[in-house]
């Protein structure tokens, strides 16, 4: 096994938490991690059962009581030392994240500053969040709707960002009084038992957070068991579509609440009156962070006509100029994918568009060889000419691949857009500014970002429309999803 030194080895505990307990699985059963971009196991992690769930569930419960009690200003107190702990440890947790998950060492200490503002800004929103008074319509009576948390919340996190999704679940979760069972994803426990190790040193007390770390095929038990006990009362997943439904349809004989932040299908949408710079800015920022690992990242590019063969050849000379390697070599931009499952995909969506008269302008394929010590790397990839009946344009690809399509007018621009079961992000680039408005409320979409390419924000709310899910993360929102409304009416007064 390879290793990983860290300045602070205690972040990687090799067990998961429950309780006050760092802890093996029950029954001893241990999940390796592997390095994308080597292939090489280099760490291990309890792989957890329905007993190690329920045990998980038990600690939650009991610590809400205490939680819900404890003053919103003592709360947020905890969150703004997690938070100054994060930041303290961004080198660790930068590298801990780019090892396990593959980004690169400057995405990986950006993730954690990303994952610090959740925490940071929900802590700060714990002491404001303010139930109101209603004037009542007769006299005698005063009604008021008190916030609450819900309860017991469990949480289910995707790879793609293994410190950022965590914090932007937990975070408003303890903000608004609730507890925590999580179960980060099998191929990046590493980087969530920390940020847990750092919570429960920021005095996060016992029970608050539990964390339960699977493999693929004990998840779907561990999740059963949650999905079961009427103890927990919401779930917040981020994810596939299909997941997200399965959710949906086994948490409602208990009714929980749900937020499912889940998968999309992006129109990214150039029209000729666009500043053409901008648009390859953006477009290079929003495809190809994280390898284009993420939920939000641009799937279909559609260009009009006039701009066209600019933008195409201008995208492929950036595309093409893109350093590719592991994230041990400061020089790379765009790491491994996660696993091979990941990369069949791409190179399946590739070679599908080919076969169907999309031109390769560059990239292509998956890089083999010298230089590339696992077969996860794949070349940032430009193709032309691509139509909306092929793969790429109706699937999520989740890879470093720019499929452009050529469009002529806004109309059938904006039916090609809105033309899927998805609605998660839309981009868009126009200086006109009468057609910003129409095509920004035109879109289906959750999120849609305006001559911009960077669209989220600890303060923005985030998530889809459509199959893309419901529920908010981040915002105010984000905050209201941990809680409920209790509406109190005293009477006689
Ligand atoms: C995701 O891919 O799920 C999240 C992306 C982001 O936070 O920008």
């Amino acid at each position: 096994m390879t290793t990983l030194e860290l300045h602070r080895q205690d972040l990687l505990p090799g067990a998961h938490l429950i309780g006050a307990e760092w802890r093996a699985a029950a029954d001893g059963r241990e999940l390796a991690v592997s390095d994308p971009a080597t292939g090489k196991v280099f760490a291990s992690v309890p792989d957890g059962n329905a007993a190690d769930a329920r045990a998980a569930v038990d600690a939650a419960a009991a610590a809400f009581p205490a939680w819900r009690a404890t003053p919103a200003k003592q709360r947020a107190a905890i969150l703004k030392r997690w938070n100054d702990l994060l930041l303290a440890h961004q080198e660790d947790l930068g590298r801990l994240i780019s090892r396990e998950q593959g980004k690169p060492l400057a995405e990986g200490r950006g993730e954690v500053a990303y994952a610090a503002s959740y925490v940071e800004w929900f802590g700060e929103e714990a002491t404001r969040a303010n139930g109101d008074i209603i004037p009542a319509p007769v006299t005698g009576r005063r009604m008021l709707a008190l916030k609450e948390p819900v309860g017991v919340v469990a949480t289910i996190t995707p790879w793609n960002f293994p410190a950022a999704m965590i914090a932007r679940k937990i975070a408003p979760a303890l903000a608004a009084g609730c507890t925590v069972v999580c179960k980060p994803a099998e191929d990046t426990p590493l980087t969530s038992l920390a940020l847990v190790r750092l919570a429960q040193e920021a005095g996060v007390p016992a029970g608050v957070i539990n964390i339960v770390t699977a493999s693929r095929e004990r998840t779907p038990e561990v999740v059963d068991v949650w999905l079961a006990d009427s103890r927990v009362r919401k779930i917040s997943f981020t994810g596939s579509t299909a997941v997200g439904k399965h959710l949906a349809r086994h948490s409602a004989d208990t009714l929980k609440k749900l937020s499912l932040e889940l998968g999309g299908n992006a129109p990214f949408i150039v029209f000729d009156d666009a500043d053409l710079d901008a648009a390859i800015d953006g477009v290079m920022a929003a495809k190809f962070r994280n390898g284009g690992q993420t939920c939000v990242s641009p799937n279909r590019i559609y260009v009009q006509e006039k701009v066209y063969d600019a933008f195409v050849a201008r995208l492929g000379a950036r595309v093409a100029a893109l350093k590719v390697g592991p994230a041990s070599d400061p020089a790379s931009q765009i790491g491994p994918m996660i696993n091979a499952r990941a990369i069949a995909k791409i190179d399946q969506h590739v070679r599908d568009a080919i076969a169907r008269g999309a031109h390769v302008i560059t990239g292509g394929q998956r890089l083999q060889g010298p230089g590339y010590a696992s077969d996860n790397y794949y070349a940032p990839t430009v193709l032309a000419n691509v139509t909306d009946a092929m793969q790429c344009s109706c699937e999520e690809t989740f890879g470093p691949v720019a499929p452009v399509t050529r469009f002529t007018s806004e109309e059938e621009v904006i039916a090609a857009a809105n033309g899927t079961p998805f609605g998660l992000a839309a981009y868009f680039y126009s200086t006109d500014v009468r057609r910003i408005h129409r095509v920004t409320d035109a879109l289906e979409s959750g999120i849609v970002g305006v001559n911009e390419g960077a669209l989220a924000a600890e303060a923005a709310p985030f998530g889809g429309v459509k199959e893309s899910g419901y529920g908010r993360e981040g915002s105010v929102h984000g905050l209201d999803d941990y809680l409920h409304t209790k509406y109190v009416c005293q009477g006689q007064l």
